[in-house]
């Protein structure tokens, strides 16, 4: 099938379009390169043996998007494009709702325009605020606590009420938990601007010599040791489960929503000592106040996306560590190098 895959030059971007071209699909890629680099559709090209049409766009220049449709005439959309800093969101309100929100709805209205109505979107477990209990299944409450989150929580609406309205449309919203790592060449990975605000990147950044000690926030959570706990899923699987919800669409028609996340939480502690172990050395790290906004304990229960699309994790904690250092060690100044 042919894709349009916007923000398709970023970190989840560039793996889905590794794993779409390597099961068959054609990819065409918009992206403003706000937050990516040209190079990493480059070695997506290298890795798959295959090329991808790339158009320097904004999905805000509706003339632009136009365009695309007219001449590519996609099949179906894969829809990663935006912003998605927490703290950002906070600082910067309306641009989140400017980039995400209206970036969104001119990405519709060219959809329905050509009719393209295959629809997968990325949301994000930030949708169940803080879950009262988990793992988490798909229809547990919604509710958010920042901007960026809103905009993840409007788009879903919007998808629904798209849903009811215009029956043609088939959608499938992934919820993804907390993707890390890299694909297993360490040729493509994630490449975060100035300081990282997630612990993944933070603590390869760690272990390069770039950055002194691991900041834990938080040590009295309740959780087996104290410190966060989250549901880490390797970017490779989770790029796997964007190839199976375009092929699901082929056959289930409507919206559906699933949960993309292994299942198992690891608390802070634990990641760290997983690099560890990858690494055979200790990594240093202190102790900090919480992080405004964090909850304790958040994993997915993933069963419904296998039950559905045939879709499960396949890669563990040490697999994951060892793909985000292999990146890192490889590439320690992202694709700036
Ligand atoms: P990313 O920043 O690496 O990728 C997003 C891409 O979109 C970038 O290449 C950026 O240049 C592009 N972009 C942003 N605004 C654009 C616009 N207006 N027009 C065209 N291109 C634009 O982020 P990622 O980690 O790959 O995330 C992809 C999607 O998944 C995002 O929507 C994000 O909110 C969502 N998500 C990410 C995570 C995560 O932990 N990384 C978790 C849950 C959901
Ligand atoms: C964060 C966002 C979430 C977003 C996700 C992926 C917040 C509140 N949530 O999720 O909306 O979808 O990133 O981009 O920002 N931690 C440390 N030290 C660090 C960084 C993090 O101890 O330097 C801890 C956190 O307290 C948390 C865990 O590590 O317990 C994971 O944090 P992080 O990687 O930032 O992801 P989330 O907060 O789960």
């Amino acid at each position: 099938m042919k894709i349009l895959v916007t923000g398709g030059a970023g970190y989840i971007g560039s793996h889905t379009c590794l794993d779409l071209l390597q099961n068959g699909h054609e990819t065409v890629v918009v992206d403003n390169l706000c937050n990516a680099s040209r190079e990493s559709l480059k070695r997506v090209e290298e890795l798959s043996g295959k090329s991808i049409r790339f158009y320097e766009a904004d999905l805000r220049d509706a003339a632009a998007l136009d365009q695309i449709f007219a001449k590519e005439r996609p099949e179906a959309v894969i829809h990663f494009a935006g912003l998605k800093s927490v703290p950002e969101s906070v600082a910067k309100p309306l641009l989140y709702y400017d980039n995400n929100i209206n970036g969104t709805l001119q990405l519709f209205q060219c959809m329905q325009k050509y009719g393209v109505y295959r629809f997968v979107f990325s949301s994000s477990a930030t949708v169940y605020g803080a879950p009262k209990t988990v793992p988490i299944q798909e229809d547990f409450p919604l509710s958010v606590t920042n901007p960026y989150g809103r905009t993840k929580l409007m788009i879903e609406d919007m998808l629904r009420d798209l849903a009811v309205a215009d029956p043609k449309f088939d959608i499938v919203l992934l919820r993804y938990f907390n993707p890390i790592g890299a694909d297993i060449s360490g040729r493509i990975g994630e490449d975060p601007n100035g300081i990282p605000n997630n612990l993944v990147p933070y603590i390869t950044q760690v272990i390069v010599g770039k950055r002194e000690y691991v900041r834990v926030y938080g040590n009295d959570y309740p959780t087996p040791d104290g410190t966060g706990v989250r549901d880490y899923i390797h970017v490779t699987d989770l790029a796997q489960g964007h190839t199976k919800a375009i092929e699901y669409m082929q056959q289930h028609h409507g919206l559906h929503v699933f949960n993309l996340g292994t299942g198992i939480g690891y608390s802070v502690l634990d990641v760290i000592h997983a690099f560890e172990q990858v690494i055979g050395r200790e990594i240093p790290y202190r102790t900090m106040e919480r992080r405004p906004g964090d909850i304790a304990t958040c994993y997915a229960d993933p069963s419904l996306a296998e039950k559905e699309m045939g879709w499960k994790a396949r890669f563990g904690i040490a697999e994951m560590c060892a793909d985000a250092y292999r990146w890192q060690s490889m590439n320690p100044d992202g694709y700036g190098a």
